[in-house]
């Protein structure tokens, strides 16, 4: 008897190295980087330019925010810099820094690895990116998008700068490796069908990943966009609003006038983000950036954003302040 359960725990050990084993070394299995060369026509730099700073919001977490202004809008000079950093402290689990992705970064990878990595979160050495950045919802880009998007950051002022190495946690450090899938791709609809217009916009944003609850960092998928998602901020404790149709807790009031002027409103020329102190309200929803979203484009947001289920999810206040008045947010 004691023999068999010691044969039967060799086994057992055995078989948890050989998945470990697996996971660390066979994954992510995304396949090699496409054999591409894409051409910088004038109109796809316009389109990437377009989706990197409004849409897909690239620049967000590729770039210097200045937290010291609403919303952080980024520092001028540090566009695809990189060298933002998610820690233990906001509540992820290792310490990841986005990446330099202006040609002095990644000028040397080829358009297939460039274009690899947006879609699937594959290094160019194979190895998984952490989520933070959503390629999750990149993989149902358009090719066309995703091509515009390489072409773009082809074109961004060389940035000399090396960010900090990302290190992943225990057990996260596994786990990382299942999460790159193939890309399924996707078609950019035309923009007179309004709807699959704001559907494919509201992916590319990952509108869904701040506006939903999670559970061990997965979102719980009846309550997507119904809010309630909390972010640790050196000034206070934030938490996201509900989203969804529903008109008491919802945005299901709002009217699209509204809600597209709400997000027009920061990117007036005449906006300027005022000061915030410790313990002051402030934002991680890129207000500065979605706000240059053709107002057509954010029409078909709040179109499709009027269909999706409504729930029913109160939340209370957006921002609680930390006690401590000493906290700034260097
Ligand atoms: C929410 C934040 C966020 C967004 C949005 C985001 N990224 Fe990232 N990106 C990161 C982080 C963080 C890393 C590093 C991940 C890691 O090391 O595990 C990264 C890594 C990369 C890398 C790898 C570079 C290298 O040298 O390894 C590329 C390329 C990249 N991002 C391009 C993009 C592009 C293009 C977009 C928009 C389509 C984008 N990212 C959107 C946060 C983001
Ligand atoms: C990085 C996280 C993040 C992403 C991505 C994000 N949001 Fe937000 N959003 C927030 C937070 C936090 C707030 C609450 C604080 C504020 O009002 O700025 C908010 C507020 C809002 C509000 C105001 C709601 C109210 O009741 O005042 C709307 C509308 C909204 N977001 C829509 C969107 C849409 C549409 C997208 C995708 C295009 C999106 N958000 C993507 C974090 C995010």
């Amino acid at each position: 008897m004691k023999k068999a359960l010691k044969i039967f725990g060799i086994v057992l050990v055995g078989g948890i190295l050989i998945v470990l084993a697996y996971v660390k070394f066979a994954l992510p299995n995304v396949g090699d980087a496409p054999e591409l060369k894409i051409e910088a026509t004038p109109e796809r730099v316009k389109r990437g330019e377009y989706l990197a700073n409004h849409v897909t919001v690239c620049m967000d977490c590729h770039s210097t925010r200045d937290y010291s202004l609403f919303s952080a809008p980024l520092v001028p000079g540090t566009l695809g810099k990189g060298g933002e950093l998610f820690n233990q402290q906001m509540g992820f689990p290792g310490s990841f820094t986005s990446k330099n992705i202006t040609p002095a970064g990644i000028g040397d990878w080829t358009d297939g690895e460039i274009y690899r990595a947006i879609t699937t979160g594959v290094s160019r050495d194979g190895h998984a990116f952490f989520p933070v950045m959503p390629y999750p919802y990149y993989g149902s880009m358009d090719d066309e998008d995703a091509k515009s998007i390489v072409a773009y950051l082809r074109t961004l002022k060389p940035i000399e700068h090396k960010p900090a190495e990302s290190v992943a946690d225990f057990p996260f450090n596994f786990i990382l490796n299942t999460i790159p899938k193939k890309a399924v791709g996707g078609k950019r609809p035309a923009d007179s069908d309004v709807l699959a217009s704001g559907k494919y916009l509201v992916t590319m944003a990952a509108c869904v990943e701040c506006h939903t609850q999670v559970e061990q960092g997965q979102i719980i998928p009846e309550k997507m966009f119904a809010g309630g998602r909390e972010f640790n901020m050196p000034s206070g404790v934030l938490i996201t609003p509900n989203i969804t149709p529903d008109k008491e807790t919802g945005i299901g009031n709002w009217t699209k006038e509204a809600f597209i002027a709400r997000f027009r409103s920061y990117a007036d020329s005449t906006y300027k983000p005022h000061k915030v102190g410790p313990g002051e309200f402030q934002t991680i929803m890129p207000w500065t950036m979605y706000g240059g979203m053709s107002e057509q484009d954010l029409g078909a947001v709040y179109t499709y954003l009027m269909t999706v289920k409504p729930v029913k999810n109160l939340v209370p206040e957006k921002f609680k302040a930390t006690a401590s008045k000493t906290l700034t947010m260097r």
